[in-house]
């Protein structure tokens, strides 16, 4: 496996691996400040290839802030590899993420930052957005990176295969048809809303961790996500009315 990188934006970087078995690229990105923050931390067994390939952009001993979506292998399963190479990081992610795992998980003390507060990198700020159980999980948030207009968007529009570094087309039918396939999201009452809610922070790109970076109509695509996902739960209520 071969981790490639790319910047993205200004002194944002895409660290992206393609995994066979799994047909999906994982990526991770590096916002570059200041205070260096790293998005994702990557499975324990892409770490030396993520390392080695973070390590062009930026010595890993500067890391200052490692910040993840949710707890899953492919989020955080190298976070303490990463704490290990960096003395002075330390792990910020949501209240909800700290108070029920991230305390426990981490080999030091994380950060909780509630929904909508910013963390300051310098030349970057950082906005933390509670989504609870968007696209999964009850810890689950993104961060929207203010200067650059980026926000990051985890597991919402997985798409299979060997992707684009970016794209302006259509990630909606990908996803939706990603959804059919691997059902990874938890569509509750509140999906819809969530989604439609990001729409509101002005970003003009997605970062994707399983696809590439969209710059296109990001309130098309979130709207058009939105009403799959409230579609999905309508045909759930009326599937169960039929039972
Ligand atoms: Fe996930
Ligand atoms: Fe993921």
């Amino acid at each position: 496996m071969r981790t490639e990188f790319h910047e993205i934006a200004e002194d944002v970087f895409r660290f992206s691996t393609y995994v066979e078995q799994a047909d999906l690229v994982f990526n991770q990105f590096l916002i570059v400040a200041e205070q260096p923050l790293l998005w994702h931390c990557g499975h324990r067994q892409l770490f030396p290839s993520v390392l080695e390939a973070l390590g062009r952009v930026l010595p890993p001993s500067q890391l200052r802030w490692i910040s993840f979506g949710h707890v899953e292998a492919d989020e955080l399963g190298a976070m303490n590899h990463w704490l290990g190479a960096a003395a002075q990081a330390e792990v910020v992610q949501g209240s909800t993420g700290v108070l029920v795992s991230v305390n426990d998980l981490a080999d030091r003390p994380p950060r909780a930052l509630p929904d909508g507060e910013v963390l300051d990198l310098g030349s970057k700020r950082v906005r933390w957005i509670d989504t609870p159980h968007v696209p999964h999980g009850w810890d689950a948030g993104l961060i929207y990176e203010e200067t650059t207009r980026t926000l990051f968007v985890g597991d919402l529009f997985t798409m299979t295969g060997r992707v684009p570094v970016s794209t302006d087309g259509d990630i909606v039918t990908p996803a939706i048809a990603t959804e059919d396939l691997g059902r990874a999201s938890a569509v509750t009452p509140a999906s819809g809303p969530t989604l439609r809610r990001l729409v509101s922070f002005g970003a003009t790109r997605m970062a994707l961790m399983h696809g590439p970076v969209f710059s296109g109509d990001l309130p098309s695509a979130l709207g058009a996500l939105a009403d799959d996902f409230d579609r999905r739960l309508q045909d759930g209520v009326s599937d169960l009315r039929h039972l």
